[in-house]
């Protein structure tokens, strides 16, 4: 099984923006520990970042040709925003799940509007770091019921 692990613009700069509200794990150390999780499960993760929004959309677009069976993707303000990422999820028809490092819905009322939540399997939010392990954790156990 691969899941394509997917984080949109400023999360390179985890760990140095905003450590009140995302914490102090850099993306760098959650890749690694998704890529551990992913293993001891039998399945394997590819991580990327891109601040650019075709960039995400390319990726989502030919993931099922690259052998991925699920998405995970965090979004950043691109959640709030993009209704092409909305369109890409849905276009790739891969279980994606939307997951966020801090609770949307208890911040800023522009944060409340998810535009890619109606094209996810599910959503994980709120949880620092660990909402990327979670995430990865749900979507294996999907695809297992599924298989
Ligand atoms: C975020 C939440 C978004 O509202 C914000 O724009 C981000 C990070 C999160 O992981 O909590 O960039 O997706």
């Amino acid at each position: 099984m691969r899941v394509l692990v997917l984080s949109g613009p400023n999360l390179d700069r985890l760990g140095r923006r905003e450590p009140e509200i995302y914490g102090r794990t850099t993306l760098a150390e959650i890749h690694r520990e998704l890529e551990d999780l992913a293993s001891a499960r039998g399945a394997a993760v590819e991580c990327r970042q891109s601040n650019h929004e075709g960039s995400l959309i390319d990726w989502i677009g030919e993931a099922s040709d690259h052998g991925f069976q699920a998405i995970l993707i965090n979004p950043g303000a691109l959640t709030h925003t993009s209704y092409a990422l909305h369109d890409a999820i849905k276009g790739s028809s891969l279980p994606t799940v939307e997951l966020h490092l801090s609770n949307p819905d208890a911040r800023e009322a522009f944060r409340r509007h998810s535009c890619v939540a109606p094209a996810c399997l599910g959503r994980i939010a709120g949880f620092g770091a660990a909402s990327y392990r979670v995430a990865l954790d749900a979507v294996l156990d999907h695809l297992r019921t599924r298989a």
